[in-house]
């Protein structure tokens, strides 16, 4: 088993829908002993439930916002555990309202808040699970979001938390390589769940990926807790500050979905959703024609990029 005699926690698990119940399950098939964490009472109900189904669980209560319940999930964990090889934070919010209208119209204490919870709490969670990791190749998992690299309807302030975070595993990774301990996200394509209901539009984002990702279906939770488990196993031991994508839109796979003679223009593979603001929905990206002696180019161009993806593990960026 990938994960036999490994020991984890994971933020995050509100229902049985959450991405983090999907991983805490699967690690927990693979052989890790896992420590839960619900964020508030309401929760605590739910969490207990699933837990009830593992093996040897430790469920304790963390807000991320509260320093004192961090650094408490870990002294716990010291005792119980005595070290740790793992952590998986699946924890995000921004207020409903941020995620309605326009970016725009974003308000200080909105953004504050969709920061504090979704990207500064990676980096207090890493602070206090480093000592618990020494000596035992560790790491530590987030979960972002395409929102954050572009502009997606009502994603908002959450996108631009999600591009912070991204940047935040790769100071983290710099921070702690040196350590042993890898960082890294998984950015899934969209799935549904209690976080994900409160973006506006959310149905039409799952619908546009249905038609566009080259799989033409959207990302199931058991699909992004395997990913996932490739991430927090030795597997991915030299794998760190990266942010592999669980899905892609069919406009990140580039060159591989051209037809000579039918192609998008490069600019376009910057829109993953082109919004009608009139309409307020997602609408089809413009096709255009360029000639086919520069779609083969550009094809064998994407083929070496693929072939040395495959032998390098490494996602190219233009
Ligand atoms: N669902 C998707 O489409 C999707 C896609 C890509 C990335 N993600 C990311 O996956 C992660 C998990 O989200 P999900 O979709 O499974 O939804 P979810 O609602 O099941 O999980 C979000 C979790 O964040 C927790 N949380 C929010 N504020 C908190 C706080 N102050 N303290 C502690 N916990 C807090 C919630 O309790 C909940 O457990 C998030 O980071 C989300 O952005 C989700």
């Amino acid at each position: 088993m990938l994960l036999d005699g490994k020991q984890g926690v994971v933020f995050g698990v509100a229902n049985k829908r959450s991405l983090a119940w999907a991983i805490a399950r699967r690690a927990a098939e693979q052989g890790a002993r896992i420590a839960l964490t619900y964020q508030n009472e309401r929760l605590e109900e739910n969490a207990r439930e699933l837990a009830a189904t593992l093996d040897r669980p430790l469920v304790l209560p963390c807000d991320v916002n509260k320093d004192d319940d961090i650094a408490g999930v870990f002294a716990r964990i010291k005792d119980e555990f005595g070290g740790l090889d793992f952590v998986v934070h699946a924890v995000a919010f921004a207020l409903t309202e941020e995620l309605e209208g326009e970016y725009v119209n974003t308000s200080r204490e909105g953004f504050r808040i969709a920061h504090d919870v979704s990207v500064y709490s990676l980096t207090a969670i890493a602070k206090h699970a480093a000592p618990l990791m020494e000596g035992r190749s560790g790491s530590i998992l987030t979960l972002t979001y395409l929102g954050g690299e572009r502009v997606i309807p009502h994603y908002n302030v959450m996108g631009v938390a999600k591009a912070a975070l991204d940047m935040s595993l790769r100071y983290l990774a710099a921070d702690l390589g040196p350590s042993g301990i890898r960082v890294n996200a998984l950015s899934a394509g969209p799935v549904k769940t209690l976080a994900s209901a409160g973006i506006k539009g959310f149905s039409k984002i799952l619908e546009h990926m249905r038609n566009r990702a080259p799989l033409r279906r959207n990302v199931e939770q058991a699909e992004v807790a395997d990913a996932a488990l490739f991430l927090l196993s030795d597997l991915s031991r030299g794998v760190t500050g990266e942010v592999p994508w669980a899905l892609p839109s069919l406009w990140d796979v580039n060159t591989t979905i051209m037809v000579p003679g039918t192609t998008p223009a490069s600019a376009q593979f910057q829109n993953a959703l082109k919004y009608d603001a009139a309409q307020d929905k997602a609408v089809d990206p413009e096709v255009v024609t360029v000639p086919t002696q520069v779609a083969v180019g550009v094809a064998t161009f994407g083929a070496a990029m693929g072939a040395s993806f495959l032998l390098t593990g490494r996602r190219w960026r233009f």
